[in-house]
Parts: structure tokens; C-alpha cells; sequence
């Protein structure tokens, strides 16, 4: 039976060096939570790279032994691989290009040699792994060039791609000296998926700017093949939210948190540490509603989960210390004896845990500065079986594209932002019930099952109509 080789740089599961030896753990991020629900199905296979860096041969066999138990294929990368290829190319110069950040990319044409090199070592494990009849799904900015590299060595292979960040405007792309062969790298699929039509306009912009390459109802018709283009907004794993926020266990987290906590009502923000998700600006504007609003003090308190993330690159250790500062001035200024108004966590909760937050809090804060899509805007929405919440959610979020009953803001906007976050913990119950239950209608109809289905079914189907115009 035909299986999809599913492609990612990161596994959904990460390998960790402890006194205990090696450990394996659930990854960050919404790609991996995002798919690690369903890639067990069938006889599917996951390529990727376990997250640390694996020297010893012995240790590489016990690594790829474990994955092979849960349907995974390991990647290892060397030491430069790590640092040139993944925190280099991937997240020091796409990264923050793809995010509007374009004044932090490098430009380094050994990050760009290391960043060919690495998406060929992921082209030879994919063969390695993929029959000819298996369906290829290749995912995110860290593989960009891949979908090509395997239609020359595969031409009549299926291949997908998907991409978890935004695509930019073309006067982003425009300035990477790679922009050509970035995009070529793409055209290697047989059909590309974006989270908004949006990007995908975007994309098809820089395609025709740039290759001078048209495009018809997002068909765009290379020398060779023609390639198709669409929005597949991705979903969540709806059920296993709502039953976990539901569980007793998260009902006893719940009720342990509430012994601290008294009564003081919970703001909740949980994200990787990363420029883009707009930490700092959700401190102040938090600031700026216990400044504009003093009855707010002793009685609402933001619970900041800030997940560890690239830190061996320096803007994320930039971030980290500017965070640390904001905390503990706010801190410092408001607090009194009994209430403390942010509660900062540096570090991944387990999920059990992370649902009883979700059930506890009262309104979530997500207002990244750029997002692909955002899927904790969804997993608070899905938490939520008494319908009373309110989720604040920026417009610059792929997810505020469905999410239009959250507040929406322009995360750039303290006094705005400040301001929906008073509106919020004055809105009355029936309005936070009609909101949510309008996002949770669609939240639960679009699961990441539906959104997995849709894409590989679009994929077939795109396959088939290149067979049968190649037979006219
Ligand atoms: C985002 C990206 C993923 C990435 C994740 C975590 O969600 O779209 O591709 O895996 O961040 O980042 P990391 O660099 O730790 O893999």
C-alpha cells in the first residue's frame, strides 16, 4: 500500500542529553504538535532531524532504533550543520525575512552552501525511505530547495509542500541574493500549500516577478509541469484538546493553581521565545492596563509561559534578557505582599499541565508581530467547554483569517491592545459565549484531520490531471 513520507527539518519527537543518558521528548512548535496527531495512521514514515546534535556511532544506532519503534526516520546533523544550516541560513536569514524582519538576515554565502548541502543529505534520506508509489510531503522554510532536488532524482514522484510560516511580499523576497533558486526549489512540487490566500498571492507574485512565470487560478505552468497553488488553513487536533481542558486531571491542576492564585482573575500568553510572537509588546500593553486602570491591580494577573527556542542565536538571547528586564520591572513597580502581576515561566509545560492552563485562564493574549498561522489562538479556543474566555488576537495572525470573532489588534498598538485587554475582562458572559462558541463551530470542523485529508486529497488530484494531459 502507498505510504507519505511526511519531511520536516525537526522531528515530533526531540532526543535531549541528561545525566540519565539520552531522553526523548515531545517537540515545540506548531508543526510538530500540529502534526504529530495523525502521521502514526497507516504505514506513514517521518525524516527528520532529532534536535541534538548525535556524534557518537553507537549513540546514532540507539537514536534510530528508538524512532524506527515510532514510525520515524533520523537525520543527524554535524556540528556546522547546526549552526550553519539550521541556526544560520534557516533561522538567521528566512526566518526573520519571511517574518518582515528583513534588517536581521544575514546574507552569507557559506550559510547558503551549508543550507544546499543539508537539504541534499534530506533529499538522500527521503530515497532512502520513499518507494515509487509513496506520496512525498515536504514541510516548511528549513527545506525549501527539497521538492526539486527530489523531482530530478524522482520525475514522476508525488510530492506536496507545505510552508508554516508566512510567505512575504515580493519586496521581501526580492533581496535575497538566492531569491531564483529559492523559488525553483519550490516549483519542484507538484502542488504548494500556504495557510492564507494571502501568502499564496504573495508567492505567486515573486514567482512571476522573479521567473517570470504566470499563473492561472493558482496553476502556474512551468517549461515542464504545471504546478498547483492553494490555501490550506491548518487545523488542531480539536478533540484531544477539548477532552484534555474537560479531564479530572486538568480539573485538579486547576484547582491546585487556584490555592495560589486566590482569586485573582488569569490573563494567559504561552509562546516560543521569538521575536516575532511580540512578547515585549504584550508586557507593556499589560503596563499599560494596570497604569490606565488601577482596580486592575491585586486583581488580574498575566501567566507567561515562554517556551526555550534558538538560543544559541543571538536575537533570541537578545530577546530573552529584554524580557527578563521588562518582568522584573513591571514586577518590581506593581506588586504588593499578596499579588504578583506577572507570573513568568521560562520553560515548556507538559500537556496535561498546558490544558489546565488553557481551562484556568480567563482571556489569552495572542498577538504575535507576524504568524504563520498561530495554533495556540486555536488550542484556547478548543480548551474551552464552559464558552467563557476571550481570546485577543492579532490581525498580523494567519489564524485571524477564521478566528474573526477573537478581539482583533494590531499587536503594534499598546494603547489598543491595552485597551481590548480591559474590554475583555469587562465583557459580559452571553458575548463570550456567542464568540466562542462561533470559533469553536470552526475550530472543531477544520481539525488538523480535515486540513491533512483536504491537502493530500487535492494532491492526488493534481497528480492525476498532470497523468492524463501528459496521455493526450
Ligand atoms: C515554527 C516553524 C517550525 C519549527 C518550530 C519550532 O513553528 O514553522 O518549522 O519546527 O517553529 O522551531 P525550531 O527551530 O525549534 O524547530
Amino acid at each position: 500500500m502507498p505510504r507519505t513520507i511526511i519531511v520536516s527539518n525537526r522531528l515530533p519527537t526531540k532526543v535531549q542529553r541528561t545525566a540519565d543518558g539520552l531522553t526523548f521528548q515531545p517537540s515545540e512548535g506548531g508543526l510538530a504538535t500540529g502534526l504529530g496527531s495523525i502521521y502514526r495512521a497507516d504505514d506513514n514514515v517521518w525524516v527528520g532531524w532529532p534536535g541534538l546534535f548525535v556524534e557518537d556511532e553507537s549513540e546514532q544506532e540507539f537514536v534510530t532504533a528508538q524512532f524506527a519503534d515510532d514510525s520515524m526516520a533520523p537525520v543527524f546533523l554535524t556540528e556546522n550543520e547546526i549552526r550553519d544550516y539550521y541556526e544560520g541560513f534557516s533561522n538567521g536569514t528566512l526566518w526573520p525575512t519571511f517574518h518582515y524582519f528583513g534588517q536581521l538576515a544575514l546574507f552569507d554565502d557559506d550559510l547558503w552552501q551549508a543550507y544546499v548541502a543539508v537539504n541534499e543529505k534530506f533529499c538522500q534520506a527521503v530515497l532512502a525511505q520513499a518507494g515509487p508509489d509513496d506520496t512525498i510531503w515536504v514541510h516548511d522554510y528549513q527545506l525549501l530547495l527539497l521538492p526539486e532536488m527530489l523531482r530530478q532524482a524522482r520525475p514522476e514522484a508525488t510530492i506536496g509542500f507545505f510552508l508554516h510560516i508566512p510567505f512575504p511580499s515580493y519586496e521581501l523576497i526580492r533581496v535575497l541574493p538566492w531569491r531564483a533558486e529559492l523559488l525553483r526549489g519550490l516549483l519542484g512540487a507538484d502542488l504548494i500549500g500556504f495557510h492564507t490566500f494571502g501568502y499564496m498571492r504573495h508567492f505567486l507574485s515573486a514567482v512571476s516577478q522573479l521567473l517570470g512565470l504566470s499563473s492561472q487560478h493558482g496553476q502556474i505552468e512551468t517549461p515542464t509541469r504545471t504546478v498547483l497553488v492553494d490555501a490550506f488553513p491548518m487545523g488542531i487536533d480539536y478533540r484531544r484538546y477539548a477532552d484534555a481542558a474537560a479531564s479530572e486531571a486538568a480539573a485538579a491542576h486547576v484547582r491546585a493553581y487556584r490555592e495560589g492564585l486566590k482569586d485573582v482573575r488569569v490573563i494567559l500568553s504561552i509562546d516560543r521565545l521569538d521575536y516575532t510572537k511580540g512578547i515585549a509588546q504584550r508586557l507593556r500593553a499589560f503596563a499599560l492596563l494596570l497604569e490606565r486602570y488601577p482596580e486592575w491591580r491585586g486583581q488580574v494577573s498575566l501567566l507567561m509561559v515562554v517556551v526555550p527556542s534558538r538560543d544559541q542565536v543571538a536575537q533570541y538571547q537578545e530577546l530573552k534578557v529584554e524580557i527578563d528586564e521588562l518582568v522584573g520591572r513591571i514586577n518590581a513597580q506593581y506588586r504588593s505582599i499578596t499579588w504578583t502581576p506577572i507570573q513568568y515561566f521560562y520553560r515548556s509545560f507538559p500537556f496535561e499541565e498546558l490544558a489546565a492552563l488553557y481551562r484556568l485562564a480567563e482571556v489569552a493574549m495572542v498577538t504575535p508581530m507576524r504568524d504563520g498561522m498561530n495554533l495556540v489562538a486555536k488550542e484556547f479556543v478548543a480548551s474551552k467547554a464552559d464558552q467563557r474566555g476571550v481570546l485577543i488576537l492579532s490581525e498580523r495572525a494567519g489564524a485571524a483569517r477564521e478566528l474573526s470573532d477573537a478581539l482583533i489588534i494590531n499587536p503594534t498598538d499598546t494603547k489598543q491592545l491595552a485597551e481590548a485587554l480591559h474590554e475583555a475582562l469587562v465583557m459580559p458572559e452571553d458575548e463570550q459565549q456567542t464568540r466562542l462558541a462561533n470559533m469553536q463551530a470552526l475550530v472543531k470542523q477544520y481539525d488538523v484531520f480535515a486540513w491533512t485529508k483536504l491537502f493530500m486529497s487535492r494532491l492526488a488530484h493534481a497528480k492525476a490531471e498532470q497523468h492524463s494531459l501528459a496521455t493526450l
